[in-house]
């Protein structure tokens, strides 16, 4: 396949290892990578250096990092033909993240959603870091000279951000150094929300177990989830509008969606007219045989230390190659002592 690439595009994204990955995080995210694979140059990041902005996350921060390289792997990302790397190894994501952030005026932080969720209403004692925290994505993408990145609903604004950073970079030194990163848009359940409310996002922090569908749940466990998902006390939909006031039968067909690649449409045609038993049997048997695949395969990984920690050792080696490069460059353009 690896003739096929095209060497013009660059896919870059990254997921934060914060323990407890769900299925969320699989179809929100590393499940689309699959596909691009075939036919992009891509690199694919544990990016602990922004898991480290909450304080929870910052414990057991090797585990987790470890956790979700083995997920990449488990859910068919190549290691051999992309480059699967930690964030924290490589530098050049600390030292671009600076001089970005000196050509990235506050009042665009200040638009951001996520820092003004997560700080809530203390935000002086939230920290710097958590504030900056997309300026460093900005660097992530912009240090391997990405042109796309797959991401979710929550993260389009920061890479919005990263686009006018990168544009801002540019324009000031009167240089075409940058591409300008696009989107791409993949996969049906990009946005999995809560089995217990369809207005909230499926988290690893909801208090509640049942809310979510882990990535190490035993099929025992899945089936009992998908089973007691909430829904409500109408009949299976018959019409796509009439999921818009039905948030957690929506997700539910969603998810069916995402795992089986059939339109939402579709869906409803093959089960309108029934009541939920035989598409939630259905969709139990898609999230089984998924999830306990990927599950038993990052059981054998997580016991094959050697092997993951020299795959993500070749992983920095390459990302490193690349970040060295630009980041040479970029001083020389600069003009830095040195460069
Ligand atoms: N902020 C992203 C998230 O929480 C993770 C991330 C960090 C990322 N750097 C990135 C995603 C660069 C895409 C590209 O989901």
């Amino acid at each position: 396949m690896e003739e096929t690439k095209k060497e013009t595009n660059l896919i870059f994204s990254g997921v934060q290892p914060t323990g407890n990955l769900h299925l969320g995080n699989y179809l929100g995210a590393i499940k689309n990578w699959e596909k691009l694979q075939e036919t992009k140059k891509c690199i694919f990041c544990i990016v602990d250096l922004h898991a480290m902005t909450t304080p929870e996350n910052r414990n057991e921060i090797k585990k987790n990092t470890r956790e979700v390289a083995a997920a990449y792997i488990a859910s068919g990302i190549n290691p051999d033909k992309n480059i699967i790397f930690v964030q924290s190894n490589v530098k050049g994501h600390s030292e671009l993240s600076w001089i970005l952030s000196c050509h990235t005026p506050i009042g665009w932080l200040n638009r951001m959603t996520q820092f003004k969720d997560k700080a809530g209403k203390n935000k002086e004692k939230a920290p710097l870091g958590l504030y900056s925290y997309p300026v460093l994505m900005a660097a992530d993408i912009l240090l391997y000279k990405s042109t796309h990145v797959p991401v979710g609903e929550d993260q389009k604004q920061h890479l919005e951000l990263s686009r006018d950073i990168a544009q801002a970079f540019n324009r000031y030194y009167n240089q075409d150094f940058f591409p300008i990163p696009e989107p791409v848009i993949t996969g049906k359940a990009t946005r999995v929300m809560s089995l217990k409310d369809g207005l909230k996002k499926m988290s690893k922090s909801d208090p509640s177990d049942q809310s979510r569908i882990n990535l190490t749940d035993e099929p025992e466990i899945i089936r009992k989830k998908i089973q007691k998902a909430k829904t409500d006390s109408l009949p299976f939909p018959n019409k796509i509008e009439d999921l818009q006031s039905r948030p957690e039968v929506m997700n539910l067909i969603n998810i069916f969606s995402a795992l089986s690649d059939k339109d939402p449409e579709k869906i409803i045609a093959d089960y309108n007219d029934t009541n939920f038993s035989a598409f939630k049997k259905e969709l139990t048997d898609m999230v089984e045989t998924n999830i306990s695949k990927i599950s038993s395969e990052m059981k054998k990984l997580l016991n094959d230390m050697d092997y993951l920690n020299s795959i993500l050792r070749k992983g920095f080696e390459r990302a490193n190659e690349i970040s060295e490069k630009n980041i040479k460059e970029l001083k020389k353009i600069i003009g830095f002592f040195g460069a």
